[in-house]
């Protein structure tokens, strides 16, 4: 094989109460790649497409990736990537471990498979840190996997794969705005008191059971982060208002994603995720603010080969 089409899926990740642990993938939401052999060693991007992200290996989100990969394998060959950005940088759903994960995931099937999808995780880390000075595997981990993931562990990486209830749709509010996720990280505090700390890590082991025995009531219940979206939300415009407006339509629960600024919700049903997003585009609409909303179903597939 000498080329390779992917699919990077779009992910939500920390699900409200799994700050940097949990994650999930969406379905329809992504970015494509060709990844291609060359005879000139190394990994150059031949094509950026969709948003202005640079073509430099080192200051690309996929090509720090790729890097990490190519100087552990070596090859007698380089790589070319043309990369057709589909998901806005910034706009936390998952935009850099897409093109985290879809280099390597492509290298590696170029390769023979020689590594195995924790290495990809390391390697896509490498990738994930540059935009958000930090290693975390939260939304690297089900855009590899597809369904929901839970990150036991990054050093050495551990991931769990948790199933998914069968009328789980996510509703996505992506207002467009850009916020940096090393900013939405500073102006987290790095103590959390005790009290916040039992009532996150509840919430966290409730959902996870939730999701193993089907029980969509529990779901909404546990979809509650006093850790994170407290200091995050304010950037949010109408956070508030979006989230009350997306109860009142039968959302299982809403919160942010990843570090924002899109909002998710979960909901029991195709019909329901309708109706949320429906009343939400309501309430966006007033706002002027342009938008963008996306119903899915949970992707259990992750990263695919287009061709
Ligand atoms: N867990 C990460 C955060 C996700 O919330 O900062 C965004 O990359």
């Amino acid at each position: 094989m000498q080329e390779v089409k992917i699919f990077s899926p779009a992910t939500v990740a920390n699900v409200a109460c799994g700050f940097d642990v949990l994650g999930f993938c969406l379905d329809g939401i992504g970015d494509e790649m060709i990844i291609r052999k060359s005879k000139e060693k190394g990994v150059r991007i031949v094509v950026s497409e969709g948003f202005d992200l640079p073509l430099s290996v080192e200051k690309n989100i996929a090509g720090v990736s790729a890097q990490a990969l190519y100087k552990k394998a070596n090859p007698d060959f380089g790589f070319e990537l043309e990369i057709y950005k589909h998901i806005k940088p910034g706009s936390g759903i998952g935009s850099s471990a897409a093109s985290a994960i879809g280099s390597v995931f492509g290298m590696n099937l170029l390769l023979g498979n020689p590594f195995s999808q924790n290495e990809l995780i390391e390697f896509a880390m490498k990738g994930e840190a540059l935009a958000s000075a930090d290693e975390h595997a939260d939304n690297i981990a089900p855009a590899l996997f597809g369904g929901f993931t839970l990150v036991k562990n990054t050093k050495p990486v551990h991931i769990l794969q948790i199933p998914t209830p069968r009328e789980l749709y996510a509703v996505i509010v992506h207002p467009q705005i850009e916020i940096k996720t090393s900013e939405a990280r500073s102006v987290l505090p790095q103590q959390i008191d005790l009290k916040d700390a039992t009532t996150q890590w509840a919430n966290l082991g409730s959902l996870v059971h939730a999701l193993h025995t089907n029980d969509y009531t529990l779901i909404g219940e546990s979809l509650n982060d006093v850790v994170a979206e407290p200091y995050r939300s304010k950037a949010i415009p109408n956070y508030d208002m979006l989230k009350k407006t997306a109860k009142n339509a039968g959302a299982l629960g809403t919160s942010i994603s990843g570090s924002g600024p899109s909002i998710f919700s979960l909901c029991e049903g195709k019909d329901i995720a309708e109706n949320v997003n429906k009343e939400q585009i309501k309430i966006l609409n007033s706002m002027g603010v342009p938008f963008e909303t996306y119903v899915s179903k949970i992707n259990t597939k992750g990263v695919t080969i287009v061709k």
